[in-house]
């Protein structure tokens, strides 16, 4: 159902707010594992670790879900439509795999967190862990970019759907003015057929009986 400008504007400023809102908290998260990782002071070490799985739990994922909710209602109360657009159909894909991926990478933040919370994770246990959650933010940073480049520019025009819902939608637009076309030209023809009878009966008649 399509929305009013109003709404329409309301819910692309929540839409805009929760998308590009997670690409700046996902690009904080970086900024923390890199200082986890690379830092040789315990105690910020050990502080980044807590705050990452903050802002993980309590911005990043309900920014997730609030992009993708606010997403599905940007598309179904506009002309956009669902799976119109090659571009709404390929930010929708990759919403949901980033969003996937978060969740099931929130484990290994929470376990950082847990061990940051007593001691100074460090050594080659915790490498690979501190390691992955770079690589997880570096690469969830670059598809999170690109959505938002996708969303501006929305590039690759229609799908088959999209292109058969755009010839039903011209043809019911035919047929509508077609018919009104048709309405209008009886009303022509009653018109002139009136007048015509009017003539004849004051030509056969003779304007002198009246
Ligand atoms: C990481 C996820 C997402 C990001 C970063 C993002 C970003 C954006 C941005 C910046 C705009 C404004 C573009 C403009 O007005 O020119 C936008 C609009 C839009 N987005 Fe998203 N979006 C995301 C997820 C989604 C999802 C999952 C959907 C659909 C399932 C979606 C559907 C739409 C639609 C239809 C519009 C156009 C709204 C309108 O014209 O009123 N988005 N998005």
């Amino acid at each position: 159902m399509p929305m009013s400008p109003r709404v329409r504007k309301f819910a692309l400023t929540a839409h805009i707010t929760f998308s590009v809102g997670w690409f700046g908290a996902v690009a904080v998260f970086l900024a923390l594992a890199l200082a986890g990782l690379t830092s040789q002071n315990a105690q910020l070490v050990q502080a980044a670790y807590v705050a990452m799985a903050l802002s993980a739990w309590f911005v990043i994922v309900p920014a997730s879900f609030g992009a993708f909710s606010t997403g599905l209602i940007q598309s179904l109360g506009t002309q956009w439509g669902l799976f119109k657009h090659y571009w709404v159909v390929v930010k929708l894909l990759l919403t949901v795999i980033a969003t996937g991926l978060l969740l099931l990478h929130m484990e290994p933040v929470s376990y950082l967190a847990e061990i940051a919370s007593q001691i100074t994770p460090s050594g080659t246990e915790f490498r690979s862990i501190q390691l992955q959650l770079v690589g997880d933010a570096s690469a969830a940073l670059f598809v999170l970019g690109a959505t938002i480049a996708i969303s501006v520019y929305k590039p690759w025009g229609l799908t088959p759907y999209g292109i058969r819902k755009q010839q039903a939608q011209a043809e019911m637009r035919n047929e509508k003015s077609a018919k009104r076309s048709q309405g209008f030209y009886i009303l022509i023809g009653l018109l002139v057929l009136g007048v015509l009878i009017a003539i004849i009966h004051l030509l056969g008649g003779g304007l002198g009986n009246h």
